[in-house]
């Protein structure tokens, strides 16, 4: 027998009802569409409203579409990793309430912190046990709300983010469809670009915290801009020259969504051209750990089993990846 690799058999989404856009953003702070829309592609973003929701709310429920169009019994899931910066709580962990919401009783969970690249990092995690035979079924999720952390009076980042949870299932296959390889890599020096000063052990919250305005994001955004194409670009081509893949070999790129020009530079170094990138963030805004697989959501329709996919990512801590994915079904049954 072949060795096992990890499928992706099925993917769930859940975004918010409410749609912040570039016209109402622009009653709130110095900014106007023609800007965002320039700077960034970003038309509209989803913002999920009420008191006492996190992260956990829009993971379950992007859990339970999953299991719903897969027809899987929750029961017989051994894994949920969920990838967040935007947790309900420090404890218990988010994928551990999100387990417990979608009637996964029998999984073991926990969260995966690498911010933008947090889903590719709790992927790759997820392929292992897999891999490993140790696991049959691994759900693997998204979930942001960075409108918990957004400093709605900062126009440098406000208009960039937005809500969203999006998840697969993992499941062994024998004759080479799923994860095929990984490339991840840290670099913590890259702290101070982009990251949330306060919360933490390092300033736990208090009224100095608050008032110095400290749970929100943070950021350099030009340093974050320039290293976000060259690292995606880099890893991306490591990634295709490891497997001998040229661009036409490539059926889709799925970036990571946090600036369509960051999108086009990695896609133009890539040799891909543009209807061949999935793109959700003009709709969505940048969800962090849900960009990649709410792409894999919308464009669930258009792949076929065999597809090559080359999902990259980069992100703050600094944090960044490309995952090469061979696609094991055909999307027009999903
Ligand atoms: O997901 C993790 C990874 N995230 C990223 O990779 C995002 C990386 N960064 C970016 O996408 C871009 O750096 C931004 C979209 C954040 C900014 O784009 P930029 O082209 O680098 O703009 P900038 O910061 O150089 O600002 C240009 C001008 C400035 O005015 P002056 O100094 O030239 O007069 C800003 O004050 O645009 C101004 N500006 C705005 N104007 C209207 C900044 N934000 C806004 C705004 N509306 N929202």
């Amino acid at each position: 027998m072949g060795k096992i690799t990890a499928a992706i058999t099925g993917v769930g989404q859940y975004l918010p009802e409410y749609i912040l856009t570039n016209d109402e953003l622009s009653q709130m702070v110095d900014t106007n569409d023609e800007w965002i829309m320039s700077h960034t592609g970003i038309k509209t973003r989803h913002i999920l409203k009420g008191e006492g929701v996190g992260s956990s709310y829009m993971g379950a429920r992007a859990v339970i579409n999953l299991l719903d169009k897969t027809g899987i019994d929750p029961m017989s899931v051994d894994v949920v990793i969920c990838a967040t910066v935007t947790p309900d709580m420090f404890f218990p962990s988010t994928g551990n309430l999100i387990a417990d919401q979608a009637g996964c009783k029998n999984a073991f969970a926990f969260d995966v912190s690498a911010a933008c690249s947090g889903f590719l990092f709790a992927l790759t995690t997820g392929a292992k046990f897999i891999e490993a035979g140790t696991s049959k079924r691994v759900i693997v999720v998204g979930a942001d709300k960075m409108s918990s952390i957004v400093d709605y009076t900062d126009r440098s980042t406000c208009p960039l983010f937005g809500d969203a949870a999006a998840a697969v299932l993992l499941e062994a296959n024998a004759d080479g469809y799923g994860v095929i390889d990984s490339i991840l890599h840290s670099d913590g020096s890259g702290e101070m670009q982009l990251y949330m000063k306060a919360g933490g052990s390092r300033y736990p919250a208090s009224v100095e915290t608050v008032q110095n305005n400290w749970h929100t994001i943070m950021w350099d955004g030009h340093a974050v801009f320039k290293a976000a194409v060259s690292k995606m670009s880099d890893v991306s081509v490591e990634m295709m020259e490891r497997h001998n893949l040229k661009g036409e070999d490539v059926r889709f790129l799925v970036p990571h969504q946090a600036n369509l020009r960051i999108i086009d530079a990695t896609a133009r170094r890539m040799g891909i051209t543009q209807d061949k990138c999935m793109i959700n963030i003009d709709r969505n805004g940048n969800t962090t750990a849900a960009t990649i697989p709410t792409c894999l959501f919308d464009y669930e329709k258009e792949l076929r089993k065999g597809d090559n996919l080359i999902l990259a990512a980069f992100g703050g801590g600094y944090t960044w990846g490309a995952t090469y994915v061979k696609w094991a079904y055909d999307g027009e049954k999903a």
